[in-house]
C-alpha cells in the first residue's frame, strides 16, 4: 500500500508518516517548509519506504507525480494558524481551500487515489450555542476565516466523494497536544516563560474551557477509521465527518497553572479582557464524540497529563523554540 501524506514535516502529518511506516506502507511525504520541522521525519528518513519531496500543493504538476499509485492521501497541508488569518486575508482561502482543492483534483486525475482523509477542525464550527457540539449540526455560523475554510474544503471532499466514486473522511479535530507540539497555548506558555519566569501573560481573560486531545488519540482514530474500518467504503455516501476530541474540557487558567506547576515557577499571572484571545478564538469548545465511539475508538490520555507531557517535551526538546520563532 501507498500514501501521499501533505504537510508531513508538520506535527500531526509527522506522527501520520512514522504510524504508516510502521504498518508497512510507502509513504510520500510532500511538504513547503513553511512550518514544517525537517527533525521530525529524522527517523522516518531512515526507511527507505519513505520518500520525501519539498514542494508545495498549490503547485499542481508536482502534486501530480506524487499522486502515481497511491493509494490514500492524508491531506494535513494548511495554514494551521487561525489568528494569521485576520492579518492575510488570502492564506486561508489560498493555502486551505485552493490547496485542498489542488489535492483532490490531483486524485481524480490520477484515478489510483480514491481515498481521502482530510485535517478539518472544531473551528468549522464556529461559535456553536449546542454543547456538546455534535457533527450535523446545521449551518455553522463561521467566526475565522479558517473556520470558514476548513467548511468549504469539507465541502469540496463531499462534492469529489459523490461525484467521482471517491471516499473521504473528515475529521474536526480540537486542539492537539503531545510531542513534537509547535504551536498552541503550551508553546506559547512555556516559550515566554523561558524568556522571563516571573509573569506570564495570558490572551484573555482566562475563563475560556477548551477541550484537548493527545496526539497519539488523534492517530489511532485516523488509522481505525481510515485503514482499519473504512465505514463509508459500502455506502453509497462514501463520506464521513467525525468530531475528534475528549468528553472533557479545562479552563485556560487552569492549564496555565498545571503548566507553572510542572516547570517548578511562581509567575504572575497578567489576564487580558474577555473570554477570546483573538478574533475567532472560540471560548467554549466540547464536541460530541458519541459518533466515533461507537465505532470503537476511545481516548486514553486525559487532558491533564496531556498538558504535563507537553509541558515535558517542550522542555526537554528546547530546539524548537529555534526552530519556531
Ligand atoms: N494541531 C492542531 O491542534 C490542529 C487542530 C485542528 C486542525 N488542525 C489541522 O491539522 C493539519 C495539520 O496541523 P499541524 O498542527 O500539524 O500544523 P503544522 O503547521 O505543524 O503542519 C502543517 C504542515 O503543512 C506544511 N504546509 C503548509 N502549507 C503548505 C503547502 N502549501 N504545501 C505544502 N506543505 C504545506 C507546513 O510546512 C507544515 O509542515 C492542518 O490542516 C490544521 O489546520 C490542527
Amino acid at each position: 500500500m501507498k500514501a501521499l501524506v501533505t504537510g508531513s514535516s508538520g506535527f500531526i502529518g509527522s506522527h501520520i508518516v512514522d504510524e504508516l511506516l510502521k504498518r508497512n506502507y510507502e509513504v510520500i511525504g510532500l511538504d513547503n517548509l513553511s512550518t514544517g520541522i525537517r527533525r521530525f521525519l529524522d527517523d522516518a528518513r531512515k526507511n527507505e519506504k519513505f520518500y520525501e519531496v519539498e514542494s508545495d500543493i498549490l503547485k499542481f504538476e508536482d502534486l501530480c507525480n506524487c499522486m502515481q499509485g497511491v493509494d490514500i492521501v492524508y491531506h494535513m497541508a494548511a495554514n494551521a494558524d487561525i489568528r494569521g488569518g485576520t492579518e492575510d486575508t488570502k492564506i486561508d482561502l489560498e493555502q486551505n481551500t485552493i490547496g485542498t482543492y489542488n489535492v483532490l483534483e490531483a486524485m481524480r486525475l490520477s484515478k489510483s487515489s480514491s481515498r481521502i482523509c482530510f485535517a478539518s477542525s472544531a473551528a468549522a464550527l464556529g461559535e456553536p450555542e449546542s454543547f456538546p457540539t455534535p457533527e450535523d449540526l446545521p449551518n455553522p455560523i463561521q467566526t475565522s476565516l479558517y473556520g470558514a475554510s476548513k467548511l468549504a474544503c469539507e465541502g469540496l471532499v463531499s462534492a469529489y466523494c459523490n461525484a467521482f466514486d471517491m471516499e473521504g473522511y473528515c475529521f474536526r479535530f480540537v486542539s492537539l497536544l503531545g510531542p513534537r507540539y509547535p504551536h498552541g497555548h503550551v508553546f506559547d506558555f512555556v516559550k515566554k516563560l523561558k524568556n522571563d519566569s516571573s509573569k506570564l501573560e495570558i490572551l484573555g481573560d482566562g475563563t475560556a474551557q477548551k477541550s484537548y486531545l493527545h496526539i497519539n488519540d488523534c492517530i489511532s482514530a485516523l488509522m481505525l477509521i481510515c485503514e482499519d474500518l473504512r465505514p463509508a467504503k459500502d455506502l453509497d455516501n462514501s463520506f464521513e465527518i467525525f468530531n475528534l476530541g475528549m468528553e472533557e474540557y479545562i479552563e485556560v487558567s487552569e492549564s496555565a497553572q498545571l503548566i507553572v506547576n510542572e516547570l517548578g515557577l511562581k509567575p504572575e499571572f497578567y489576564f487580558g479582557h474577555g473570554k477570546r484571545g483573538w478574533v475567532g478564538d472560540n471560548p467554549f469548545v466540547l464536541l460530541d464524540i458519541s459518533k466515533i465511539k461507537k465505532l470503537g475508538w476511545k481516548p486514553r490520555n486525559t487532558i491533564k497529563e496531556s498538558i504535563k507531557e507537553t509541558t515535558n517535551w517542550l522542555i526537554q526538546n528546547e530546539w524548537i523554540f529555534d526552530e519556531r520563532v
